[in-house]
């Protein structure tokens, strides 16, 4: 594709992940960056000296010019739905990261919006694309283990020693603690193997860091059609964990790691024998080279370009957060709640 012929994308906040998505744009034949936006004009400025485009800090700008075709929106998590809907509204296509919005009412808004645009809207799902999660999936949906039973998942860091002064410890900012941060990314795939939850019980904890109304840790049992979920999401994890075990009637899929510091990302299958006695194994491990946020890019410019099916719909993302929604209901109830699907 010629560079005239590209998409034009602008990034609005320009922190780890706004990077990292300003490099997917600019490495792709098909796009290219025209503007980086964030409040600190430095960190706009160090994204275009590297991959191209305008620099600037109001993303209202960004959004007003006519030339571009994508918003990606990297912000904390209170601007998510403001900066989405407003890019909707004047006919852009969006990447938005998770979580979708700071809760239930504002996911519901995006939804309405993308509708009202009939442009593509992405939540930024990348777990989906990590290999050994895909891989498993795969197997999974060509039987390898049977019928599902149950789901196992961990997923946690140890947070840092002032949380409280980032955007992340700030419940105007953030929306929730740690489920709302890593939690949903384990919601979204609990729902891609088991469907649609029915009832979830919940407790958080303020364990450690001053965050408090926040959480630093949520437990959750998750239930579905003849299928239950256990998770627990922590921002006290001192050492990196992501874990998430799928049990059928014939076998398991284990993923262990994200590589880096969740150590190296691993798949094992194993499947039992009609004889009784272990299993037979089989373990893959993957390259220590994050690939994710590379799929998840081509998977957004397919739906674009060629109307492909993809992950991280509208749908996908409501879906998660009536999950975390009801996540909230019940730890605040001290009670198990239904997932609510009316809205
Ligand atoms: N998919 C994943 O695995 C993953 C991982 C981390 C974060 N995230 C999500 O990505 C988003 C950003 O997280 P992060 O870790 O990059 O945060 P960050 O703090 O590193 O970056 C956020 C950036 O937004 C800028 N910003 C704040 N207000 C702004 C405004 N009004 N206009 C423009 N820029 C503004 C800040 O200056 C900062 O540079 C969050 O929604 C988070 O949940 C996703």
């Amino acid at each position: 594709m010629s560079s005239a012929n590209r998409l034009r994308v602008a990034v609005v906040g320009c922190g780890l992940i706004g990077k990292r998505r300003a490099r997917e744009v600019a490495a792709h034949p098909q796009t290219t960056l025209a503007w980086a936006i964030d409040l600190a004009p430095a960190a706009a400025a160090e994204v275009t000296a590297i991959w191209g485009g305008k620099s600037g800090t109001d993303w209202k700008e960004a959004v007003a010019d006519s030339s571009v075709d994508i918003v990606v929106v990297a912000t904390p998590n209170g601007l998510l739905s403001q900066i989405a809907a407003s890019s909707l509204r004047v006919g852009k296509h969006v990447l938005l990261e998770k979580p979708m919005g700071r809760n239930l009412r504002e996911a519901l808004e995006i939804r309405d919006a993308a509708a009202a645009a009939g442009k593509v809207v992405k939540v930024g799902f990348n777990h989906r694309f990590h290999p050994a999660i895909s891989e498993a999936h795969r197997r999974f949906s060509a039987g390898k283990i049977g019928s599902l039973i149950n789901i196992r998942a961990c997923y946690g860091h140890g947070g840092r020693p002032g949380y409280e002064k980032e955007w992340r410890g700030n419940a105007e900012l953030a929306g929730g603690g740690e489920l709302t941060d890593q939690g949903v990314h384990v919601l979204d795939l609990v729902n891609w193997f088991a469907g649609q939850a029915t009832e979830v019980f919940c407790r958080t904890q303020s364990a450690v860091w001053p965050i408090g109304p926040l959480e630093d840790n949520g437990f959750a049992i998750l239930m579905y059609p003849g299928v239950v979920v256990s998770f627990h999401t922590s921002w006290t994890q001192w050492r990196n964990v992501f874990s998430f075990d799928v049990f059928g009637t014939l076998g398991s899929l284990s993923v262990e790691g994200l590589g880096k510091s969740y150590g190296e990302e691993k798949l094992t299958q194993a499947v039992r024998k009609s004889e009784g006695g272990p299993p037979e194994l089989e373990e893959i491990v993957y390259a220590n080279d994050d690939g994710s946020w590379k799929r998840e890019w081509q998977d957004f410019l397919g739906a674009i370009l060629d109307n492909k099916p993809y992950f991280g719909t509208p749908d996908d993302g409501v879906a998660v957060m009536r999950m975390l929604d009801a996540c909230y209901r019940s730890a605040g109830s001290a009670a198990p709640v239904r997932v609510q699907e009316d809205a």
